[in-house]
């Protein structure tokens, strides 16, 4: 049984005092039922991740900490980047991969994203590699042939057994922030496509162990709905991740009318 990941990507908002404060808001209204049947990670903007985590290991609040982003190599002339063997240290559980905001507005490509994919895991870290088709690839019919190439060359080069532990998170563009959700068929279509595409590259182990999380326009009243697909395993939540009552509302999804 693959235990859903229901992750709150805060993007560039919250300094780390706003940060301190929504991780203790979350550690009293999300419920300790929810954390034993779900799992939770917050991925707060680098400049935060030191302090949410000293909050998050002084409380025993049971949140993965998760980064947003990182470079692929260990150390050396990279100004302005992160390395990963710095966001293992702090003890972050989750790197988002490939999303498409960095994709789209910093010119990320596949192969970096490939790249970063293995430097997470080498750092024992688990990446969320993010991918998904803008509104003009989907009206063109184009978002199996563009979803498919990212999943293949983000994934290359791995072993079965690590992309069995691997988080793969289906995010169309035009649903990131729109208020405009992918319908509950269309999301299940994508994300059953991921799961048969990594099956046949990587075998059912393989495929039946990774976690494919939803994400776009997550909120309280489409998760539960979208979170009984028999392909989705979780969501990456942007918005409604930055308030406390709606991320655990999103959380408490299985309470849900
Ligand atoms: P929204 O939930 O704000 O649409 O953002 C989704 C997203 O991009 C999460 O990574």
């Amino acid at each position: 049984m693959r235990k859903p990941l229901i992750s709150g990507n805060w993007k560039m908002n919250h300094n780390h005092f706003d940060a301190i404060t929504l991780v203790q808001k979350l550690s009293y209204v999300i419920d300790r039922h929810d954390v034993e049947a779900v799992e939770v990670s917050v991925h707060p903007p680098f400049t935060d991740l030191r302090s949410v985590q000293t909050v998050l290991e002084a409380d025993k609040i049971p949140l993965a900490l998760g980064a947003q982003n990182c470079h692929w190599e260990e150390k050396g002339a990279f100004t302005g980047e992160v390395s990963p063997a710095m966001l293992a240290k702090l003890n972050v559980r989750y790197v988002i991969v490939g999303h498409s905001e960095r994709r789209e507005l910093f010119g990320e490509t596949d192969e970096d994203v490939n790249r970063k994919v293995k430097a997470v895991l080498k750092f024992a870290m688990t990446p969320i590699m993010c991918c998904g088709e803008t509104l003009a690839e989907r009206e063109a019919g184009a978002t199996e042939a563009k979803v498919l190439r990212q999943v293949n060359a983000g994934l290359a080069g791995l072993d079965a057994a690590v992309v069995a532990t691997m988080v793969v998170a289906y995010e169309p563009i035009w649903a990131i922030g729109t208020g405009r959700t992918a319908s509950v068929e269309d999301a299940q279509a994508v994300c059953g496509l991921i799961r048969r595409t990594i099956a046949d590259t990587f075998g059912p182990a393989a495929a039946d162990g990774v976690r494919i999380q939803y994400g776009g326009s997550v909120k309280a009243d489409n998760a539960k709905e979208l979170m009984g697909q028999p392909d989705i395993d979780g969501a990456l939540v942007g918005g409604a991740s930055l308030e406390a009552e709606s991320f655990a509302a999103i959380v408490g999804y299985r309470l849900m009318d």
